[in-house]
């Protein structure tokens, strides 16, 4: 992965160059970063703040050979290898389900999957990957600064975003193959070992309205289970996960 690699200066969304450099013809593994995005998005349609010069703000093609419904793992399988990387930055980061990195409840980093797909056969995913490196207190606006955090701000210095860069392909590069290799069985119990949502109460906010229970388990989609105050267990897909 990251054998091609398309560097920008401004962008409106890496997510939309690799979509088009895909229908283009460019091959797995293209990697597209930009130092500054005017339209980042986030899960939900929400925007990403993506400054000049002080994150990662990168979108990496994928053509894995699964069924559209078994996406969702990949999300899972991205967090870890996001998780991995981060981690030894800076070691309190954890995974939010489905894949938001926090560290010491703030995001640091964010993931967005988006895949295109004709009769449940899936063609591509673009995962796009934001990750908060040097911004500063003062670089987010107010509603986000009590919510999300940078690495510079965790460590009181500047990182190299290039060998940052580099080590996140790695990371990612071998759990691709462990997963074409032997499924998601091996990501899951990974992914489990890095959580911070799993066996706690949470909120989880879903186009229905705000619910809450215990988050007991992930199952082999990737899925949540939330386990009811009335006893029920219920599945989540996909949702936003807080704490009550
Ligand atoms: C989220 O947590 O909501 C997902 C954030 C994903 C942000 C990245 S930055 C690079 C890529 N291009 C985008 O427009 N979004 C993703």
């Amino acid at each position: 992965l990251g054998r091609t690699i398309k560097l920008y200066d401004e962008v409106d969304s890496t997510q939309n160059i690799a979509h088009e450099l895909v229908r283009n013809g460019a091959g797995e593994g293209t990697l597209v970063i930009a130092e500054q995005q005017t339209k980042g998005r986030g899960r939900m349609g929400r925007n990403w703040l993506s400054p000049k010069g002080k994150g990662i703000w990168m979108s990496v093609v994928l053509k894995p050979e699964i069924p559209l419904p078994f996406t969702p793992q990949l999300t899972l399988l991205v967090a870890v290898a996001l998780c991995r990387t981060i981690r030894k930055l800076t070691p309190e980061v954890g995974i939010k389900w489905p894949n938001d990195l926090l560290v010491r409840g703030k995001k640091i980093s964010g993931i967005l999957l988006e895949s295109s797909a004709e009769d449940e056969r899936l063609n591509y995913v673009i995962v796009g990957v934001g990750i908060s490196a040097n911004l500063k207190e003062e670089d987010y606006p107010d509603d986000l600064r009590e919510k999300a955090t940078s690495l510079l701000i965790e460590r009181g210095e500047p990182i190299d975003r290039a060998a940052l860069v580099c080590d996140f392909l790695l990371q990612l590069e071998d759990l691709y193959e462990l997963y074409r290799d032997q499924g998601f069985a091996p990501i899951r119990t990974l992914w489990e070992a890095l959580t911070v949502t799993l066996q706690r109460k949470v909120t989880i906010q879903t186009a229905q309205g705000i619910e809450e229970g215990t988050a007991v388990a992930i199952d082999d989609m990737g899925a949540l289970l939330v386990a009811k105050p009335d006893g029920r267990t219920v599945t989540y897909f996909s949702g936003d996960v807080g704490q009550p």
